[in-house]
């Protein structure tokens, strides 16, 4: 038994030296160590061999045993290095190759634009501020001076969140606009008050071309001693030249918003065709690109300021339609289909 395993052992590693690839290992594996390897045999027939003998038998077979596995793991190990170092050595990585190449993340067009209106106005002394999307009834509608059954609330299609809509006792809604934050900014703090607010709005409306149920607006309202519609007037004209370039031309026209008075939508001169008429500025040499006015009396009221010592300017922007003017989009449905062909490049 002794001199069977002594011979085993050398034939095996004799063998084990000779085998030069995956194949031939395994074949030694099989051939020694396997189910009914020559090495498996000898300890399952140790049941066979006298008591006496069988503990030192034991005890050698399985000491061959690992011996064989340790040989067949370095044998292994030598053959991987070898094969590497033959695939470096015929070139089979090129290590001046270039790598591949890593996609960068770019920010969304509509907020890069966001950022550069906030940017303009904290240049100017505002502070940016955010509201809650899900708002009440009165921040939206009553404290802005759109009571219940005002025919003005159509001016914004809604999207309720109460289950009874409109006729719930406190009414809950997705803001239609950002103006609610003028309230909650007014109710927070005390005169002078310089904030903008950028954020989403919702409304209950059909898409098209130029309409989305959800979009972005910056809400702006500075309230003081003393302001006047020529500072509003100076401050958006100074936000017109930094977006469209420092020749535009700026307009204003009456508009209505139950929230203002007086209450003015403003346009710029069309950059496209300066003024001659184009299919940007449909023909009109106008682009109408926020609506604006001075905070009404009653707004200011409700909220505890003294409208014989405060008066203030708000403003309303859609960076979407800012975007799609000086980038020529004409879709506003592209900025929300992630489509990246579209976003790339931005
Ligand atoms: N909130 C108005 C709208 O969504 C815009 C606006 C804001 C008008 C502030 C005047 C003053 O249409």
């Amino acid at each position: 038994m002794a001199e069977d395993l002594a011979t085993l052992q050398i034939e095996a590693l004799e063998a084990l030296d000779q085998a030069a690839d995956d194949r031939a290992l395994e074949a030694w594996r099989a051939g020694y160590l396997g189910r009914s390897g020559r090495l498996t045999r000898v300890l399952r027939s140790l049941g066979s061999i006298p008591a006496e003998e069988r503990r030192a038998a034991g005890a050698a077979a399985n000491k061959a045993k690992t011996g064989l596995e340790a040989a067949l793991a370095q044998k292994e190990d030598s053959l991987r290095q070898a094969a590497l170092e033959r695939d470096l050595a015929e070139g089979a990585f090129d290590v001046t190759l270039p790598g591949k190449p890593v996609a960068i993340g770019r920010l969304h067009p509509v907020t890069q634009t966001v950022r550069e209106i906030c940017d303009a106005f904290v240049a100017m002394g505002f502070s940016v501020v955010e509201g809650p999307e899900v708002e009440l009834d009165y921040y939206n509608f009553e404290a802005l001076n759109i009571p219940r059954e005002h025919p003005a609330r159509d001016m914004w299609d809604t999207i309720w969140v109460s289950p009874e809509g409109p006729m719930a006792e406190n009414p809950i809604l997705l803001r239609t606009h950002t103006s609610p934050m003028q309230v909650r900014v007014m109710e927070q703090t005390r005169p002078p008050v310089r904030v903008v607010v950028p954020g989403k709005v919702y409304r209950y409306e059909a898409t098209d071309a130029t309409h989305e149920s959800m979009f972005y607006q910056i809400e702006g309202l500075a309230v003081d001693e003393g302001i006047s519609m020529a500072d509003l007037k100076g401050t958006l004209y100074d936000l017109a030249r930094r977006l469209f370039g420092e020749e535009r031309r700026i307009r204003f026209r009456c508009d209505y918003f139950p929230f203002v008075e007086p209450g003015v939508d403003m346009s710029i001169d069309c950059f496209n065709c300066k003024g001659a008429g184009c299919r940007t500025c449909k023909n009109s040499g106008w682009i109408e690109i926020l609506g604006a006015g001075m905070v009404h009396p009653d707004v200011l009221r409700r909220v505890g300021y003294d409208p014989d010592v405060y008066t203030g300017f708000a403003f309303g922007m859609g960076p979407e339609r800012i975007a799609m003017l000086r980038h020529g989009i004409d879709d506003i449905r592209l900025f929300y289909s992630n489509d990246l062909r579209f976003l790339k490049q931005f």
